[in-house]
């Protein structure tokens, strides 16, 4: 397609001060990266956005993993998107599987957070999948589509999105979706900004497949039309991160 590819890697809440300059310096730093068919982001936690800012080649996209779905104030714990953007930082996830599940963000606080990201000029890495039963009970397209429809009227350009379908049962279980599940999602997905965006956006947008991508299953992930990448938790943090990057360009 002609839509450049995009890989990141999410840290999580993992890695030491040590283990973050030994990964950017040994792994990441050494990628080898076509920038005309590549782009590629790593999402250290907020307390090592500085170092990682310090070390990291200027090629690759620094993200936060969350951010405020409040302006600076009295907000304690939080960063703004604001903050972010000041800082350095360009790119932020939004919606993650976690933050949703394990710290109550609803669609309502993803939208916000939309809305302020984009206010403050960030990019956004947009996470939407289904759960285990959603998938069982035959529900993934309504949750994707119920997700999208939650941040459409704070979307005010789909030009500054990465949407990363990422199903919630593949997530740090070993069991990765089927390239044809990712696929038929992805395609979902498009047909999704068709009929509720413009056929611009759909041709455009990258749609990213997350949970328990590794350096054996990318190669047959990428291969799928509409697999722009990927976002990946695990093997963002070995060697393997640099292997699948190599098999997916
Ligand atoms: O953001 C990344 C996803 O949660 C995937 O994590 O690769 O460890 O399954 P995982």
């Amino acid at each position: 397609s002609s839509r450049k590819l995009f890989i990141g890697g999410n840290w999580k809440s993992n890695l030491t001060v040590a283990q973050v300059n030994a990964h950017v310096n040994e792994v990441v730093n050494t990628l080898q990266i076509d920038p005309a068919k590549l782009e590629v982001l790593v999402a250290p936690t907020t307390l090592h956005l500085a170092q990682v800012k310090s070390i990291l080649r200027p090629d690759i996209h620094l993200s936060a993993q969350s951010c405020s779905p409040e302006n600076m104030g009295a907000f304690t714990g939080e960063v703004a998107a604001s903050q972010l953007k000041d800082f350095g930082v360009n790119w932020v996830l939004i919606g993650h599987s976690e933050r949703r599940s394990f710290f109550g963000e609803t669609d309502a606080v993803v939208a916000k957070k939309v809305t302020l990201a984009l206010a403050h000029g960030l990019n956004i890495v947009l996470c939407i999948g289904e759960n285990l039963s959603e998938r069982e009970g035959g529900q993934t397209f309504d949750v994707v589509a119920r997700q999208l429809n939650a941040v459409k009227s704070a979307v005010t350009d789909w030009g500054k999105i990465v949407v990363a379908y990422e199903p919630v049962w593949a997530i740090g279980t070993g069991r990765n979706a089927t390239p044809e599940q990712a696929q038929e999602v992805h395609v979902f997905i498009r047909r999704w900004f068709t009929e509720n965006v413009n056929a611009d956006v759909a041709a455009s947008t990258r749609v990213i497949y997350g949970g328990s991508v590794t350096d054996v299953n990318a190669r047959d992930l990428i291969g799928q039309p509409d697999v722009d990448g990927f976002l990946i938790g695990g093997a963002s943090l070995k060697p393997a991160f640099k292997t699948i990057v190599d098999v997916s360009q």
